[in-house]
């Protein structure tokens, strides 16, 4: 297995990695911000993306995005091929790009939203800590990449404080990144259940 930057040679998997993304979001039946083929084409071009590949089969992929000018860049659209999981990768591509943005953009917060209980402990593991809403980017483009999103309702009546989805962020500011507190599965595990039951409720109630 190869984890590397992406470049023009990994045009030929955009379209199975939009696929990928897609299916996966469909089977989770969890929101998620659609991306085009022509938008993967332009992060691998520009060599905002990393790919994991075995020998020429696609096992997964993720890619930099920088907002509010270059303050804050977040590491989006991680998806590891159904064959490939459980085995670890999507910890080390998500560390390859954590790596990579660091160096490529030293100064900047590096940031995810994400209902994704594995992304939550990959994320804690690189030194992020879940934070409110308010904390991350207010770059517009950002939160409008969420109107794709089923549960953007949500997202539009809370005023953009809170969402199904948790913020976290890695302040490069902040000199020690090691947490008082290990990862503790359970208690991610009740702030999603917790959300679910209050903004998924007046749903139910409509249906
Ligand atoms: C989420 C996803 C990227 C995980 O890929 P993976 O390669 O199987 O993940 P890893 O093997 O690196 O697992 C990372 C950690 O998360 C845990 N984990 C994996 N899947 C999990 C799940 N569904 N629920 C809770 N924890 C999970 C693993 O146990 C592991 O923890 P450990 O370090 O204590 O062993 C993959 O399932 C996927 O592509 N899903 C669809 C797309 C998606 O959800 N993307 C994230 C959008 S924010």
């Amino acid at each position: 297995m190869q984890v590397v930057i992406a470049n023009n040679s990994h045009i030929q998997y955009a379209q199975i990695i939009c696929d990928t993304i897609e299916d996966s979001a469909k089977q989770r039946g969890t929101g998620i911000a659609k991306r085009t083929t022509e938008y993967i084409v332009t992060k691998i071009e520009n060599g905002n993306a990393v790919i994991a590949l075995d020998g020429e089969t696609f096992a997964g992929f993720c890619y930099i995005e920088t907002w509010g000018h270059g303050k804050y860049v977040a590491n989006s659209g991680l998806i590891v091929h159904p064959d490939y999981r459980g085995q670890g990768l999507a910890t080390e591509i998500k560390k390859k790009v954590f790596e990579y943005s660091r160096k490529k953009f030293p100064d900047a917060k590096i940031f995810g939203i994400t209902t994704g209980l594995a992304v939550m402990k990959i994320n804690y593991d690189l030194g992020y800590e879940p934070v409110t809403f308010s904390e991350l980017t207010d770059d517009p483009a950002f939160w409008s990449g969420c109107q794709t999103c089923k549960n953007y309702d949500i997202l539009s009546r809370t005023d953009k404080k809170m969402c199904l989805c948790t913020g976290m962020l890695y302040d490069p500011a902040v000199k020690e990144h090691t947490h008082k507190h290990s990862y503790n599965k359970k208690v991610f595990k009740r702030l999603k259940s917790i959300k679910q039951n209050i903004f998924l409720k007046k749903e139910k109630k409509k249906k």
